[in-house]
């Protein structure tokens, strides 16, 4: 295990990180992932922000000036720049920072220098969403050539802290350690150390699959159930390996395209697979609509299944009592809704007080356990969504190939 630990520090130290730089006088461009959730135009988990702010501050007390890029939810269409403003993130940071810091809401290249330029050593400054330049031309998540040399134009170094952003391509993320001397923060730091826990982990190891969409995970799945000794499904993404067990979903959620995918992986690993065999759901999507209990095998034809029965809470915690490192992703019903929370919240709860490795990753699991206060029971809480499943399974990912190797002459 330390042999492994030893491997990954080395692998790290490789790449240049944010103490291999002199920030005085310089303006440092710094990627974060702020893209924090937000309802009704209140952010309801800072926790990415807030772990942002130590390569932040490290910058400016420093005497860097420090450039602040982040992406905030995803732009497809000019409509959806509305809400998508970082502004909201903006009105946050400043209350989290005791330097100056003001936010940029124009995309024009000159006014954004401008900005930037009248900005001090030791005070910073927060751009508008990265994403917006994606439309018309897809110029962020295309990592064009033209907004990544812009992003290098505004400062002297690059330093990418993004660690939920490290499985993209990206200008602001990726193009950019293109054309500026580059390293990573504290945040990816502090992410691939804990994360290399699971490259070897002590065993029983036990991952949970949770949320809506298995089509996003299938690569990550396909590669973690060689190493896994139970993977236990839950959320919708169970629906399709129900489904393709030939039971009646009635209308729960599923991805018909993927029904034969999970027909294959029970043919070849139904030993190590783990399925509701009961569920909590209604007939409306709906949190309001009458609450039903069903068993996966008595499905009816108008049920949607919510979240996890009792009986498959008591069968996946059989399986986890024993495990010596969980890795668990995505929330195993509809957290946002309050009749529908028990099946993720009983499970962490249940995780939060055995003794084994426990890692959290995926936005929408980390949001529900950050909303039911009980993030800090656990090993370690990932920033990353998709982010932290790729990485598990690949290391060379877009966001750290570019930045720099360490200089040992
Ligand atoms: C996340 O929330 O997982 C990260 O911010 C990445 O967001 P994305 O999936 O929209 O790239």
């Amino acid at each position: 295990m330390i042999f492994i630990y030893v491997i990954i520090i080395m692998v790290i130290i490789m790449k240049k990180t944010i103490v291999d730089f002199d920030f005085k006088d310089k303006t440092v461009v710094l990627r974060c992932d702020l893209n924090v959730p937000v309802k009704n135009g209140k952010i309801i988990d800072d926790s990415k922000i807030v772990k942002s702010l130590k390569s932040i501050n490290y910058i400016v007390s420093n005497g860097g000036k420090v450039v602040i890029l982040s992406h905030f939810g995803k732009i497809k269409s000019e409509s959806d720049f509305v809400n998508n403003s970082l502004d909201v993130v903006y009105k946050r940071l400043r209350e989290l920072v005791s330097f100056d810091i003001s936010f940029c809401s124009s995309l024009d290249f000159d006014v954004v220098k401008n900005s930037v330029f009248d900005v001090s050593y030791g005070n910073g400054i927060l751009l508008e969403n990265t994403r917006f330049y994606d439309i018309p031309n897809k110029l962020e998540s295309d990592c064009s050539d033209i907004l990544s040399m812009f992003y290098a134009s505004l400062g002297d170094i690059f330093i990418n802290d993004a660690f939920g952003t490290i499985h993209r391509g990206h200008a602001s993320n990726c193009g950019v350690a293109n054309y500026l001397d580059s390293g990573i923060g504290f945040l990816i730091i502090d992410e691939i150390s804990n994360l290399s826990i699971l490259d070897n982990p002590d065993r029983p190891f036990v991952v949970i699959m949770g949320g809506a969409k298995l089509s996003d995970k299938l690569g990550v799945i396909s590669s973690l159930i060689e190493k896994v000794d139970y993977l236990l499904v839950g959320g919708a993404m169970s629906y399709t390996f129900l489904k393709a067990k030939g039971y009646n979903i009635g209308r729960c959620l599923y991805e018909d395209d993927y029904v034969s995918y999970c027909s294959l992986m029970l043919d070849k690993y139904g030993d190590k697979i783990v399925l509701p065999i009961d569920l909590y759901g209604s007939s409306e999507y709906s949190n309001d609509s009458l609450k039903r209990h069903v068993f996966v095998d008595l499905i009816d034809n108008d049920f949607i299944g919510l979240d996890l029965g009792d009986e498959t809470i008591s069968l996946f915690t059989s399986y986890l009592k024993d495990a010596k490192t969980i890795f668990w992703n995505g929330p195993v019903g509809v957290y946002e809704f309050s009749n529908y929370i028990e099946g993720s919240k009983k499970l962490l709860d249940f995780i939060g007080n055995i003794d084994a490795v426990s890692i959290l990753g995926g936005g929408d699991l980390v949001s529900c356990a950050n909303v039911l206060s009980c993030s800090s029971s656990f090993t370690y809480v990932s920033t990353g969504g998709g982010a932290t499943l790729e990485y598990i399974v690949n290391k060379d990912l877009p966001g750290l190939v570019n930045i720099g190797e360490k200089d040992y002459e």
